[in-house]
């Protein structure tokens, strides 16, 4: 184990240097100092216009940000990841989602097998799959079609495939009804199923292990509510499908293989709701909406890796991330998706970047001494703004943004999709440059009353628009957030790819099952505190 190495580098001191003497700039400053700022700090890529002139970046923060990523060696680190090389290292696995939205012909080799070859059999199996009960053809243990679909998976088995029916929504089958149950908290389950009709449901079981525990309590629970409605084992095999890597488990829990869709081990359980755990998305919006999906993240998979760093949006994304987090100490990120679909994005998005970027050792173990992945959080607009958008305005802390938007609409309503986005833009414009002490005085306000009316501004946020959310803007969007946070993850030289931080939690409860489940009180033998609740827990259930 070394010392890490990032903050001895040249130009992370030179960036250092550079946010010290930037750093107090007020974007009012960088705006006045070039008018033309606004049009020359954007980029427009595969169909995505980036507006980060509201950034409190000039152009010299921009070339030391870029010249970081070539000291941290990102170009040759994105050419290691689409050639399969084994960057995942604690886990010595390749990292190819970009393999999953390859054109069929592409080849890329894992130990010598063409996986796009693989990807290509079980999308075309999905297809047939998805054709057959979207027609009616596949019949339920009775003989009734399907027109429910409950999709079992947590985590990277879930976050992804709710994401994308809300925000395909518009694109899907109104005549189906589409449910998700993740947590192991009962009602999940109970509130999915209590007004469908088992004869018509179907039942998608998401695990990439099989052995998740929340997934594996909810798929049992999922097969005894269908037998005890339609009697007979056999119907199983008319229920139930899996997407899973593991088709022993799967055989264990009673699924023939036969209707087991695979992925593999280098698709990580976030990175992958473009394999087949996106078998509900394509059930939705069908197999050729899943298609352009697919189009619109390899269109941005090849963008990300050809395209120069000056106007790769994945790389400005992640560069202007590392530059809020670790030279303008901000901790959080905020993504606030002015289209009402895109309601789970941000909550999709906290696994993608806090599961793949909350981690605090180096690839070769030793401690960070600088901040890695922010926390990230949203919800829309413009709800957002008659909640917490105050603290982001005026309070003490710096919360960089990301507002999303879209020219078209998907449900025009008289003028609000242009209330909508007006108040998108304004909402940039007002974190930037705020209201001055004087100019709140001159609108007439009291003095007494003038400074908690003043807004400092300064506060930088990042704007994307598109034309308008289709699945293949959607597949864009995803791809450029995912290598956003490769780009983040090469510069803090960690792996964005493990997830060892949820280990520890999984294994204590099990031992905590034990005790809460055992028929006398138990002998514990944790912490006073741990050991307080298990026996008020046990009081309270009894009692
Ligand atoms: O607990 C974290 C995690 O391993 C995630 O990374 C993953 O997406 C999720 O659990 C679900 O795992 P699986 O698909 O194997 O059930």
């Amino acid at each position: 184990m070394s010392e890490p190495r990032l903050t001895r580098l040249p130009s992370w001191q030179a960036l250092q240097r550079h946010a010290d003497a930037i750093g107090h700039k007020h974007l009012r400053e960088l705006f006045a100092a070039d008018p033309h700022r606004g049009e020359q700090l954007v980029a427009e890529e595969v169909g995505l216009y980036l507006d980060y002139s509201k950034q409190r970046v000039d152009a010299d923060t921009l070339r030391l940000l870029r010249e970081l990523a070539e000291a941290c060696r990102l170009p040759q680190r994105i050419a290691a990841m689409f050639n399969g090389e084994r960057i995942n290292t604690t886990e010595n696995r390749a990292v190819l989602h970009v393999a999953l939205r390859a054109p069929a012909g592409e080849k890329i080799l894992v130990d010598g097998r063409d996986v796009v070859a693989d990807v290509h059999d079980v999308l075309d199996r999905m297809a047939a799959f998805s054709d057959r009960v979207r027609s009616g053809a596949w019949l339920g243990h009775g003989g009734r079609r399907i027109r429910n679909v409950v999709s079992i998976g947590i985590g990277g088995s879930d976050l992804g495939p709710v994401m994308a029916y809300e925000a395909l929504r518009d694109y899907s089958r109104r005549d189906m009804t589409f449910r998700f149950v993740s947590n192991v908290d009962g009602t999940d389950f109970a509130e999915a199923v209590r007004d469908l009709d088992a004869a018509e449901t179907l039942f998608i079981v998401c695990s990439k292990t099989f052995t998740t525990l929340e997934t594996l309590a909810n798929a049992h629970a999922a097969r005894a509510w269908c037998l005890a409605a339609l009697g007979d084992e056999s119907a199983v095999a008319k229920h139930f499908v899996a997407v899973s890597t593991n088709a022993g488990e799967v055989t264990k829990f009673g699924i023939d293989t036969a209707n087991m869709f695979g992925f593999w081990d280098w698709v990580g359980g976030r990175y992958s709701m473009d394999s087949a755990i996106g078998l509900s998305t394509m059930l939705a919006i069908g197999p050729e909406h899943f298609r352009a999906m697919l189009a619109g993240f390899h269109a941005m998979d090849e963008h990300f890796r050809h395209a120069p760093l000056e106007r790769n949006l994945p790389a400005l994304m992640g560069l202007l991330g590392i530059w809020n987090s670790n030279f303008l100490d901000a901790a959080t990120v905020a993504v606030l998706p002015y289209e009402q679909y895109l309601k789970r994005f941000p909550a999709y998005l906290q696994q993608l970047t806090m599961e793949s970027n909350g981690k605090r050792v180096t690839l070769d173990g030793s401690a960070v001494d600088y901040a890695t992945g922010p926390i990230y959080w949203g919800e829309p607009g413009t709800n957002g703004q008659h909640s917490f958008y105050q603290l982001i305005h005026q309070g003490t802390r710096i919360v960089p943004c990301d507002f999303i938007g879209f020219g078209q609409p998907l449900n025009p309503l008289g003028d609000q999709h242009d209330l909508l986005m007006a108040n998108l833009i304004a909402q940039g414009e007002a974190l930037a440059f705020g209201k001055t002490a004087d100019e709140v005085r001159a609108a007439g306000t009291d003095a007494a009353l003038a400074p908690h009316r003043t807004f400092p501004g300064n506060r930088p946020s990042s704007t994307l628009l598109a034309k308008k959310l289709t699945p293949h803007t959607l597949g864009t969007l995803i791809a450029l957030y995912e290598h956003s946070v490769f780009v983040q993850g090469v510069i803090w030289d960690i792996d964005s790819f493990d997830q060892w931080g949820v280990e520890l939690g999984k294994q204590l409860a099990k031992t905590t099952i034990a005790e809460l489940t055992a028929p006398d009180e138990p002998a514990l033998a944790h912490d006073s505190s741990t050991n307080t609740l298990i026996r008020r827990y046990r009081q309270l259930r009894d009692s």
